[in-house]
């Protein structure tokens, strides 16, 4: 008997939850992509540490959206961005890029900087079906996680190795310590590609560990002093290089410092001001070897946002917001799995911080330019081809 009223009961009822929530999840599709507009993901540190990383690449990628928009959209729609911010701090990455893909049904993800903050959100991404770009991580580990996580940068085996040639040949120096940012899987992995190169020919005089965030690196610094180098390595990021260099300046520790892209905030030179005088870092872009395509980014951006000279996380934010349109519009659909398929097929993209040929690994292969800091700003001094 009770089933049987049970069932009279419910079904009805059942029924019009049904359907309710029917045309509920009708109206959120509607809302996001069926209707007039593409809705994009993107993830980025726009407060706390890092911020300078997250606002660069925001603002890059902001401007290609707004361009884009204004040349028609892509397949007859508007692009929408819906960016969330990290705050810097571990595990709010996970979160956010969660509620992009599950709240507002992003066709796909833009994002981060930071490769350990990138590593966090990949898995998701990868889970879901939904294609990732990082504008900036160079941590192979990064596009390793799967098929739908890509770059529009090098990795870190080969600017480890550039920063390694730059070492001995320009430098001309053989015996070297390394200073380690613990934390950051950027950094280790760095440190681990520059030691494999440059211990061919060089000797590694100290390899040492701060853990990003620290303010007192003295102990540190003064075991690297002891060891005589003829350089120092911190292949860490702008916050903690400029008090590094502070305190190993304070201490007598004068031979040039020297690191990866990591190096690159206007923090560094505020902060760092004449400790960092001198020092070198291998990056992506400079806004003084452009292309003409480069130089007209230069001037657009700086239009845009008061007179502000992009540095290169705004180049990849632009670059990897454009490649994504290019994705969408040659797949001709915002199917995750399509987008994805076009995103392999990108060959000679001719993009603001050089040519973007995607490979078989999901990286861009891509030159670095090494810029020394000179009179309080960063001057470029060479490209190195892959
Ligand atoms: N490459 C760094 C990382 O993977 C981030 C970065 C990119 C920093 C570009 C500065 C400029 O963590």
């Amino acid at each position: 008997m009770f089933p049987f009223r049970a069932n009279r009961f419910h079904s009805p009822y059942l029924l019009l939850l049904g359907s309710v929530l029917a045309v509920f999840s009708g109206l959120t599709a509607c809302n996001k992509n069926s209707g007039n507009t593409i809705v994009v993901g993107e993830f980025a540190s726009l407060t706390g540490k890092e911020a300078s990383f997250g606002i660069s690449s925001h603002e890059g990628t902001l401007m290609a959206i707004e361009e884009i928009n204004a040349a028609g959209g892509v397949l007859g729609k508007q692009l929408e961005l819906k960016t969330e911010d990290n705050l810097s701090k571990p595990g709010e990455s996970a979160n956010i890029v969660n509620k992009l893909i599950a709240r507002d049904k992003v066709v796909a993800i833009l994002g981060e900087v930071a490769s350990s903050r990138s590593l966090e959100a990949a898995p998701i991404c990868q889970q879901s079906g939904i294609p990732m770009i990082s504008p900036a991580s160079t941590n192979p580990k990064v596009t390793e996680t799967g098929d739908y996580i890509f770059r529009v940068c090098f990795i870190d085996p080969f600017q480890g190795t550039v920063m390694a040639n730059f070492a001995e040949k320009t430098l001309k120096v053989s015996k070297v310590a390394i200073f380690t940012d613990v934390k950051s899987d950027y950094s280790k992995g760095l440190a681990k590609f520059f030691k494999e190169s440059f211990s061919k020919n060089g000797q590694l005089t100290s390899e040492l560990d701060y853990s990003g965030g620290d303010k007192d690196f003295k102990a540190q610094l003064t075991t690297i002093k002891n060891g005589n180098p003829e350089a120092v390595f911190v292949p860490g990021y702008y916050t903690d290089v400029a008090l590094i260099r502070i305190q190993a300046r304070q201490l007598g520790l004068d031979v040039p410092f020297f690191g990866g892209d990591g190096w690159e905030g206007a923090d560094l030179l505020s902060i760092g001001k004449e400790a960092v005088e001198g020092d070198y870092f291998s990056t992506h872009y400079s806004p003084e070897a452009g292309s003409p395509k480069g130089k007209a980014f230069v001037e657009a951006y700086k239009k845009r946002f008061n007179g502000k000279v992009p540095d290169a996380m705004a180049a990849l934010g632009y670059d990897s917001a454009m490649i994504l349109a290019d994705a969408i519009k040659s797949a001709g659909s915002t199917e995750g799995a399509k987008i994805k398929e076009a995103l392999t097929k990108v060959k000679d993209y001719d993009a603001v911080t050089g040519k973007i040929t995607i490979n078989k690994e999901r990286n861009a292969d891509k030159s670095a330019v090494i810029l020394q800091v000179k009179g309080g700003a960063f001057h470029y001094l060479e490209t190195v081809g892959p």
